[in-house]
């Protein structure tokens, strides 16, 4: 098992009609907790981490990192820029070797969006890396920046702009927002399922956490075939932090690493358990 593609992942998880977790990580517990759960669940994940992410987690400590875990993991594992906001940031993360990367051009005018992309894209194939990218917008932000408002993907040019750029995968907005959602979603499942009859490329969802069970299963069954989760994790680790230190009088480093990879794994395989989409 090794370090692979994101196309790769995708086409696995098209056949097995399941979709693949991508999990965003900010720090070496992370990592670690992510790539034990997807161990012991003997599946496939995507590791991440977005550009805006990076002041806290600098590229050059995490990406050698990811790639290390990935490449002596006994599952297979693609490592993922989320979100590259910079053509610099794509070009570094592809340097360091990663698998796939995403330039978010979504703000941007159509003709702009489909030009940034497919100059990617060119980039990319120099690299044997896979690309994805985002038609309309997906609310909330990854970050401290300004929350964006939703604006769902038009499914009638989903097509053209997937033969235009010649994208591996596309992240669609159909009401999902990256962050904590302050009432539950409600998904236009409707857009997904006349999107998913359009493109053959592989669909992707971002803003994971918050999302039910339910609502997983049917994105997964209308082509969703990676599922991003970040806060979901972040949350999970603070949350297995404060506990260990709210329960000790003089806190151990060594024991405050293990609870925040706990923290991470636990959460990672329950994710990991749903995207596998086994009917009983
Ligand atoms: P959440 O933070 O809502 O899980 O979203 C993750 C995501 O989509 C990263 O791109």
């Amino acid at each position: 098992m090794a370090l692979v593609s994101l196309k790769h992942l995708l086409a696995v998880a098209q056949n097995e009609n399941k979709a693949i977790g991508a999990f965003s990580v900010g720090n070496m517990e992370m990592v670690m907790g992510a790539v034990c759960a997807a161990e012991t669940m003997n599946t496939p994940i995507i590791l991440q981490i977005a550009e805006k992410r990076l002041k806290n987690s600098p590229l050059e400590l995490m990406a050698p990192m990811m790639l290390s875990a990935a490449k002596n993991s006994n599952v297979d594992i693609a490592v993922h820029l989320d979100h590259g906001l910079t053509i610099e940031c794509v070009k570094q993360a592809l340097d360091y070797g990663f698998t796939s990367v995403m330039l978010d051009a979504s703000l941007l005018p159509y003709e702009d969006n489909v030009n940034a992309t497919k100059e990617v894209v060119a980039l990319a194939q120099k690299y044997g890396a896979s690309v994805e990218a985002e038609l309309g917008v997906v609310g909330g932000n990854e970050g401290d920046t300004a929350e964006h408002i939703i604006t769902c993907t038009d499914p009638s040019v989903a097509l053209d702009f997937c033969e235009k750029t010649g994208i591996d995968a596309l992240a669609v907005a159909i009401g999902n927002a990256h962050g904590n959602y302050p009432v539950l979603p409600s998904l236009r499942f409707d857009i997904l399922d006349e999107i998913h009859k359009t493109v053959s490329t592989p669909l992707v969802l971002h803003g994971g956490t918050g999302i039910t069970d339910e609502m997983f299963r049917k994105a997964i069954s209308l082509g969703i075939r990676k599922i991003n989760i970040a806060t979901a994790s972040f949350d999970s680790l603070a949350k297995y932090a404060k506990a260990y230190c709210d329960n000790t009088v003089i806190a151990d480093y060594f024991k405050l690493s293990s609870a925040m990879a706990e923290g991470a794994n636990e959460n990672i395989k329950r994710h990991i358990e749903i995207f596998n989409n086994i009917v009983q």
